[in-house]
């Protein structure tokens, strides 16, 4: 990896690739916002703003992770889960952590610091966030995928984290990417034991990380220690056209109409594309000019969704 003495991360910026998984490290351990005692406190101010997502780890990959904070309660509050996270049974998320001014400064030390190595290969970042994982022993995250490129950050303990190619289609197929972009759905993206072998396998510990680009599957599951991790997530214009693309194959398949999968046409991506923007374009327009309010994901920081 490169060296940068100063910096809070490194990664090989010559061999990035935004759509392939790959390791980074960082320097963020003993940051005062991510220790346990400021992580109960912070837990506690965003419970009463309803930013907390949880779920009992009972249960397992094939969980639908959209659906798992209800099919697999945590009924502990905040303070309880995240004061004695060892023996919670349970796994937290802290949303949207940009939201609070000395978080959202910590997002941006950190992505600040790796946009230009980004830039150079998948420019435009926009839409930043954070999030915290706080998850007792033996935990396992359920099975995928999100709507941004992820860089995942282990501040304590360790995990052990699966993460699939983002055009993998063994493993979630193109209809499933078509309908998670179009319906925001997982309810094709189903887990099965086979796929841990097409799997690229980061054994994390403080220190280590990894990028995932948009929509790589990835299922986590921590080890006999309780763990600490920080997510930041961003798009880019090349995501947001992946993104754009296959909410234009889920509207037309829902017309009878197949077209290829993402990727393998560029010319005819390209026009598609451009038809979709402008398209999206018209109605913004159209719902501005009705007084309507309009959401746009090329904003710099990612809104409460
Ligand atoms: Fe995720």
């Amino acid at each position: 990896m490169n060296a940068r003495a100063a910096g809070l991360i490194d990664a090989d910026w010559a061999a990035f690739d935004p759509w392939r998984p790959q390791a980074v490290r960082h320097r963020l351990t003993e940051h005062p916002l991510l220790q346990p005692a400021q992580l109960v406190e912070f837990g506690r101010r965003l419970e009463r703003a309803a930013q907390l997502y949880s779920f009992s780890n009972d249960a397992t990959a094939a969980a639908n992770f959209n659906e798992v904070g209800s099919t697999h309660p945590n009924h502990k509050s905040a303070q309880e889960t995240l004061q004695d996270i060892s023996h919670a049974k349970a796994w937290m998320l802290l949303r949207h952590v940009q939201g609070d001014p000395a978080y959202r400064a910590l997002v941006d030390s950190v992505l600040d610091e790796v946009k230009p190595q980004i830039d150079h290969k998948d420019p435009g970042m926009c839409y930043r966030a954070g999030w915290i994982f706080v998850s007792s022993p033996h935990t396992v995250t359920p099975f995928h995928i999100d709507r941004n490129h992820g860089i995942l950050l282990q501040v304590s303990g360790t995990k052990t984290v699966y993460v699939w190619d983002p055009d993998d289609a063994t493993v979630v197929t193109e209809r499933a990417r078509d309908w998670f972009h179009g319906h925001r759905e997982l309810a094709l993206v189903q887990w099965k034991e086979e796929f841990r072998a097409r799997a690229h396998v980061f054994h994390l510990q403080p220190g280590m990380g990894v990028y995932m680009p948009l929509t790589s599957p990835h299922m986590v599951e921590t080890s006999d220690e309780p763990s600490i991790t920080l997510s930041l997530s961003y798009n880019t214009h090349a995501s947001r056209r992946n993104a754009l693309l296959h909410v234009v194959r889920d509207r037309l398949r829902g017309l009878g109409i197949g077209l290829p999968p993402v990727g393998q046409r560029p010319l005819f991506d390209a026009w598609m594309h451009a038809g979709a923007r402008t398209a999206d374009d018209l109605r913004r327009s159209t719902r501005r000019w009705f007084g309507r309010s309009t959401r746009s994901d090329g904003v710099p920081y990612a809104s409460d969704d």
